[in-house]
């Protein structure tokens, strides 16, 4: 038991009803992490969360909310506090997709995918840090995308706020590092969820070219990928953009 990567650390995932963040949660709790899981669907994490606590010996705890609502974030960082004590790693999965040619874009659609893409993950990054920094320890990881970095037509609102994500990273791995706090981002190309699969089959079959290796990825990898950022095994990995893209980008 003792070999697990992540055994007896404090983790907060958001978004984790479904696709990537689901997928995180499952792995964090088989190495052994208290994992505090977040989601909007009040009630739809509780028997799942009680079946991955008993098949990893762990605990897994929903919390429902609406990663926007900036009072509720504070609550639950401020009740991660009373419980744990501390925090040691946040995910910031939680993150809406919505396209528009640019001729197209309203001011609605702007508001909407900052709010969750940028504005909340900025704020639960700072409420993340403010725990993190009384250990002096802490891996905050964010959710970017190839899109952030590459761009894609019909995705300028939605690239810009996950380019707007690796550009906090970096900065936020400046400022907090001194204190003993990694931030990395993650960069997915096209995962299987119910996001990429929103764009249609033909564009899916269109993609498949870009890619090196031939196929796209599953929630695992990225699920992989975080466990890599948020174990010691990355100790010394911050400001970093991990591509998991199947060369996608090279
Ligand atoms: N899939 C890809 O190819 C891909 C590529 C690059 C980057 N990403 C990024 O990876 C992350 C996860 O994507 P995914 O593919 O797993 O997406 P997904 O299948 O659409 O799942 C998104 C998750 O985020 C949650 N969420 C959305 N808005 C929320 C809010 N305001 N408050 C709380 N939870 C909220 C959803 O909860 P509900 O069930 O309540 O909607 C769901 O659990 C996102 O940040 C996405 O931008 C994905």
């Amino acid at each position: 038991m003792n070999s697990r990567l992540l055994e007896g650390k404090i983790v907060f995932v958001t978004g984790a009803s479904r696709g990537i963040g689901r997928r995180i949660v499952e792995r964090f709790a088989s190495e052994g992490a208290i994992v505090y899981a977040n989601c909007r669907n009040v009630g739809s994490l509780d028997s799942y969360s009680k079946e991955l606590s008993q098949k990893h010996s762990t605990e897994v705890i929903p919390v429902y909310y609406d990663v926007t609502d900036s009072s509720k974030s504070k609550e639950t960082f401020s009740r991660i506090m009373k419980e744990q004590k501390r925090l040691d790693v946040l995910v910031n999965n939680a993150g809406i997709m919505e396209d528009a040619l640019i001729g197209m874009i309203s001011f609605d659609l702007m508001q909407k995918i900052f709010e969750t893409n940028v504005f909340a993950v900025i704020n639960h990054l700072q409420l993340a840090a403010r725990l993190m920094r009384r250990a002096r320890i802490g891996s905050i990881i964010n959710l970017s995308s190839i899109v952030g970095v590459n761009g894609n037509p019909g995705q300028s609102v939605y690239s810009a706020s996950k380019g707007a994500v690796a550009a906090l990273t970096k900065t936020a791995a400046k400022e907090l590092g001194p204190d003993g706090i990694r931030v990395n981002a993650i960069a997915p190309g096209m995962i299987d969820t119910d996001m990429y699969r929103s764009i249609g089959e033909d564009k899916m079959a269109a993609h498949l070219g870009m890619i090196k290796l031939g196929r796209i990825g599953t929630p695992e990898e990225i699920a992989d990928a975080s466990l890599f950022l948020a174990s010691d095994l990355s100790r010394y990995v911050t400001g970093q953009i991990l591509g998991v893209d199947g060369g996608a980008i090279i």
